[in-house]
């Protein structure tokens, strides 16, 4: 009996398997359905493969908003994101959307950890890709631990002891590039006042669950290092960025639709890129909140 019932859950539930993109980072991950709930040991697996490969992503995945809530639910609970409104009927989830004729400049098309300028920044981001354009739109993704290792020494005695300033003010202050005159925008992004606030966090961080040390977060989110004069600050945020993220730290995510991507932002950067004009694409966001802050 026993042995029957292993069969038919092994029959229901395939092995999880995990494919190591060859890359930096990113694997690619089958054999578990997620439209339904992941049992324990399910979400085990892939909290460690997503701590070991950073960025993962699942192939063929037929998901409701309901399943991405779920899935999301299984590694922390839903980080808290300002600036942008949820879409309908959800709390949560967020819309990162373009229309195939729009012409404002792309969405994220530059290095960032998302919401690094927060007290306790989301340990990860779920998208879910629901309209993905025929070409282009893939997804960058930079190493941190990968970059950090990877300095001379000398650099890195530079950058190790750094207290780095972080706010949203370029992007989301009335100002900033997604501010008030950002106005033929489809995404329902909304600027506010308290973009400018400031956070501080050391710049070499350790990855609070596997403590591998990494460089958290880039130039953009981070306007200035804390004791440093901001004509210094300059020019060690622009070599800080172009060490950040060279190709030898980077995987490139290819889209396909009914894909969920979760990565890690505690390990890495992320970057959007175009070459889609004239198609639509939309995918589903969600945060999971910092480790240990629900
Ligand atoms: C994001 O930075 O959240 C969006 C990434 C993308 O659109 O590829």
């Amino acid at each position: 009996m026993a042995t029957t019932n292993l069969r038919k859950r092994h029959l229901k539930d395939p092995q999880i398997r995990v494919r190591p993109s060859g890359q930096a980072c990113g694997a690619e991950v089958t054999g578990v359905d997620l439209s339904a709930a992941l049992d324990a040991s399910q979400s085990a697996e892939i909290r460690g493969a997503w701590l070991e490969h950073h960025v993962l992503s699942f192939p063929d995945q037929d998901m409701t908003d309901d399943d991405l809530e779920r899935f999301t639910g299984c590694f922390g609970g839903f980080g808290h994101d300002p600036f942008f409104d949820p879409i309908p009927g959800r709390q949560h989830i967020a819309a990162i959307k373009r229309e195939a004729d729009e012409k404002s400049p792309l969405f994220a098309e530059n290095w960032h950890s998302d919401w690094s300028f927060q007290k306790h920044p989301p340990a990860g981001t779920c998208l879910l890709g629901i309209t993905i354009p025929p070409t282009g739109g893939d997804t960058l993704f930079a190493n941190q631990h990968a970059a950090l290792d990877a300095m001379p020494p000398d650099m890195r005695a530079k950058y190790e002891e750094l207290t780095a300033i972080h706010s949203a003010q370029m992007a989301y202050a009335p100002d900033g590039a997604y501010g008030d005159k950002d106005v033929e925008r489809s995404m329902a992004i909304r600027p506010d006042e308290s973009a400018r606030e400031t956070q501080l966090h050391p710049l070499v961080r350790t990855h609070p669950e596997t403590g591998q040390p990494g460089l958290f977060s880039c130039m953009g989110y981070i306007i200035g290092f804390e004791g440093v004069d901001q004509q210094d600050a300059l020019p060690l945020l622009t070599e800080l960025y172009a060490w950040q993220s060279q190709d030898e730290f980077v995987y490139r995510h290819k889209w396909q639709p009914n894909m969920l991507v979760m990565w890690d932002n505690r390990s890495v950067l992320h970057c959007a890129t175009g070459g889609y004009e004239g198609h639509d694409r939309l995918l589903h966001r969600t945060t999971i909140a910092a480790h240990g802050v629900s």
